[in-house]
C-alpha cells in the first residue's frame, strides 16, 4: 500500500478522534486506529499519514500496527463481513461448496468486496468450531454444517437480524 497516496477525504473525522484524545501517542494507537476505522469503514493512507503528522507517531510504527492486527482494513470494506472456512475438517465436508456458492451470489472472489459495498468475503484457515463444519462466519456470528443451499438463506437473513443456527 502507499501511504503517500492522495485522496479527497475530509480530515474532520480524524481530527474530532485526535481532539477527544488529547495528548494520544503510540499507547494508544490502537485504540485510535479502530476509532479511525469506525469513521472512515477502513484506514485510508491519507488519513494515516494525516494522523501521523498530529500525534507525531512515524508513519512506519502505525503502517506496522494497521498490517500487524487482522481487525484492521487497508481498503474500503463492505458493511458485512462473511468469513468461509477452507480448514482440513470443512474442506472434507464440503467446504469448497460453500466457498463457491458464496462467490457465485455475490459475484466475488475471496478478498473482495461487493459493488454496492454490503459485502466483503474473506476465507481463513481454520474458524476453531470444526466440530461445526463445515463453517461460515457473518458478523461475528457462526454458521455450522452449512450446505450451499443454505448460503442464500444466511445471506438473505443478513440485514434482517435473522440468524440461523447449525
Ligand atoms: S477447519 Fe473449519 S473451523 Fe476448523
Amino acid at each position: 500500500m502507499d501511504l503517500t497516496k492522495e485522496d479527497s477525504l475530509s480530515l474532520e473525522p480524524l481530527d474530532k478522534i485526535l481532539t477527544s484524545m488529547p495528548n494520544a501517542g503510540f499507547g494508544e494507537l490502537i485504540p485510535i486506529l479502530q476509532k479511525i476505522q469506525v469513521a472512515y469503514g477502513y484506514l485510508p493512507p491519507s488519513v494515516m499519514m494525516a494522523a501521523s503528522s498530529r500525534t507525531g507517531i512515524a508513519a512506519s510504527r502505525i503502517y506496522g500496527v494497521a498490517t500487524f492486527y487482522e481487525q484492521f482494513y487497508l481498503e474500503p470494506h463492505g458493511r458485512h463481513t462473511i468469513k468461509c472456512c477452507r480448514g482440513t475438517a470443512c474442506h472434507v465436508k464440503g467446504g469448497r461448496d460453500i466457498i463457491r456458492a458464496i462467490r457465485r451470489i455475490l459475484r466475488v472472489q475471496e478478498g473482495e468486496t461487493t459493488e454496492d459495498m454490503e459485502f466483503t468475503f474473506e476465507t481463513v484457515a481454520c474458524l476453531g468450531a470444526c466440530a461445526l463444519a463445515p463453517v461460515m462466519v457473518v458478523d461475528g456470528v457462526y454458521y455450522g454444517k452449512m450446505t450451499s443451499r443454505k448460503v442464500n438463506f444466511v445471506l438473505d437473513s443478513v440485514g434482517t437480524g435473522g440468524k440461523e443456527t447449525a
